[in-house]
């Protein structure tokens, strides 16, 4: 069944758990996600790109997840636009029956350009309102991500924008937004870190600074995929050409949802791990040709990472604790203040 984000969220702070975001541009990779949340009885956040609604036609997409929500009934399962460049984009994704969308109003439209706090603000806040008109959650970004190998980032090392805590606050005070995604020294895809990350290059500092301000307000952590070494080997064993990469270590990931993390994106350990599968089954057995021989094992792969993230990040076990709200009590509480975030807490700054 479909859920608000909102509610989603709001639930994995009564919990203390975080709720991993996984990217989806076809039937396989919904089948993974959907297969690990039944294993490990998880709620879920699936979540697509600009890319992966181009690459799908869009009604594709749609399609493949209603089909998600009538096969897995059981499942409270969040349909989240990642990285709206634009308020047309998340009006097209709320449109379509999204129950969440991202509006990274921390880059241009172009999803390059670092833009102006004004600039998101104003785009931010123009989403929140069209969104929660239609009881849809929203989430913002300040602060931009490094690195653009996949699109969206303002390249550079990850250190270069970080989230500065007191303009989060006043972003989040201006915006009313559900869910703040903060810059903290990722960046998007394989490449993250040359060694492994310490205090210096991985800010927890920040994040937890970013906490101490904003209580009450759900954080999302983007760009973390852990790009585990076992992924990478296989991928390097049977024919590919990885340079050697460090992701963001689950245990900093968990330090964070022991500080307001709530929603955590994993892109990249999926296609490392689908990758990985498809490149074994072709070079072991280069006489095969159905496309089956080859999906399946990648499927079963991505499955494996989804499920050990859901354990790592708390919300095993938590996809039958609440029974999704109707869109009208969301559009009900946006509209009656009870779902306003509550930024400051008296004494925290
Ligand atoms: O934010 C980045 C996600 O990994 C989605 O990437 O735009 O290539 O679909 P994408
Ligand atoms: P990764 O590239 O680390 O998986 O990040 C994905 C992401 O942040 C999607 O918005
Ligand atoms: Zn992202």
């Amino acid at each position: 069944m479909l859920v608000s984000m909102r509610q989603g969220l709001d639930e994995a702070s009564k919990g203390g758990y975080g709720v991993g975001a996984f990217n989806v541009n076809n039937m396989e990779q919904i089948q993974s996600i959907m297969e690990a949340a039944r294993e490990t009885k998880s709620p879920v956040i699936v979540q697509a790109s600009r890319g992966a609604r181009s690459y799908s036609q869009d009604r594709f997409l749609y399609h493949l997840m209603v089909a998600a929500t009538e096969l897995y009934p059981e499942i409270p399962t969040v349909l989240h636009l990642d990285h709206g460049n634009s308020p047309a984009t998340c009006k097209s994704a709320i449109e379509m029956g999204f129950t969440s969308v991202m509006m990274d109003g921390s880059l241009m439209e172009d999803g390059k350009t670092p833009s102006s706090f004004e600039h998101n603000v104003a785009v931010t806040r123009e989403v929140v309102e069209m969104a929660h008109a239609k009881g849809v959650t929203v989430e913002g970004e300040i602060g931009c991500l490094g690195g653009i190998e996949d699109g969206h980032g303002a390249g550079g090392d990850g250190l270069e924008h970080l989230t500065d805590p007191d303009q989060a606050v006043e972003f989040v005070e201006k915006t009313g937004l559900d869910a703040l995604a903060i810059a903290i020294g990722t960046s998007h895809g394989a490449y993250k870190f040359s060694k492994a990350p310490t205090g210096e290059t991985l800010k927890m500092d920040t994040l937890i600074e970013i906490h101490r301000r904003l209580p009450n307000v759900h954080l999302v952590m983007h760009g973390s995929s852990s790009v585990p070494k076992d992924l990478q080997d296989i991928i390097n064993q049977y024919g590919g050409k990885l340079k050697p990469t460090w992701g963001v270590p689950v245990e900093e990931i968990q330090l964070g949802i022991r500080n307001g993390v709530r929603k955590i994106n994993v892109d990249t350990d999926n296609r490392l791990a689908i990758t990985g599968a498809i490149r074994k089954v072709l070079f072991e057995s280069p006489e095969k040709f159905d496309p089956r021989d080859y999906m399946k094992p990648a499927r079963d792969a991505m499955k494996k990472v989804v499920a050990e993230r859901m354990t790592e990040f708390g919300q095993a076990g938590h996809g039958k604790d609440y029974a999704p709200l109707p869109i009208s009590e969301m559009i009900k509480g946006y509209a009656n203040g009870s779902l306003d975030p509550r930024p400051s807490m008296a004494g925290a700054r």
